[in-house]
């Protein structure tokens, strides 16, 4: 199973929409060659699975699934090989799951009252989200004075400015973010430019 090391690894999760699976492989490509080989590819679109499977198959990138929100979504992302399971909120009934296919599970969580939910089931690295709009940095260093045990994923309305205030904190394994994925770009067929983002992405958060 993946641990938490992942995400401190890489500090960037980049959040993909894919509209079509076979930009899956030229996709894991760009983001290897940008220094980030690691993908939340979120099933909002039909070719979620699918992608993921390509994207396991091909290989590069350590693939993951993301906007699960039922048991039935995490046994359909394990199948297809993600390795780690995001979740926009908290559902003890998704980390379960998670936890009976030995997959890591990044539930979300915002609120005290949320954190204390995900505490007791034992889950102690969570997805700040929607960060922007949550109180952003401020709210996850006020959230980390009484929970001192737990690791953040911020992610959602974040963009390569604001990505440092979040890293900069103790607290913050990595932040997660679409803005070096932009779906447009992939679905132009845009690899090239992908690349470029992700490793300013990289660079930027390297400082
Ligand atoms: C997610 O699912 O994590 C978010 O949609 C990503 O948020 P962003 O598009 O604002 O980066």
């Amino acid at each position: 199973m993946i641990t938490p090391d992942l995400f401190a690894r890489h500090r960037l999760v980049p959040v993909v929409v894919l509209d079509d699976a076979a930009s899956a492989e030229p996709l894991a490509d760009a983001l290897a060659a940008g220094g980030l080989p690691i993908a939340e590819v979120t099933f909002r679109t039909d070719a979620a699975a699918e992608a993921i499977a390509r994207m396991a198959a091909h290989g590069g990138v350590t693939v993951g699934a993301g906007t699960v929100t039922t048991p039935a979504q995490v046994d359909a992302a394990v199948e297809a090989g993600a390795r780690f399971v995001v979740s926009p909120g908290f559902s003890a009934a998704v980390v379960r799951r998670c936890r009976e296919h030995g997959v890591f599970a990044l539930p979300g969580a915002t609120t005290a009252t949320e954190i204390m939910t995900a505490l007791a089931e034992d889950v102690t690295v969570v997805k700040f989200f929607p960060a922007g709009t949550s109180g952003g940095a401020p709210a996850v260093a006020a959230l980390s004075a009484p929970f001192a045990q737990v690791s953040f994923v911020p992610t959602g309305g974040i963009d390569a400015e604001s990505a440092a205030g979040y890293l900069a904190l103790p607290s913050v394994l990595a932040v997660g973010g679409s803005w070096m994925v932009p779906r447009k770009a992939i679905a132009a067929g845009e690899f090239g430019r992908v690349t470029d983002l992700v490793a300013a992405a990289v660079a930027a958060a390297a400082r």
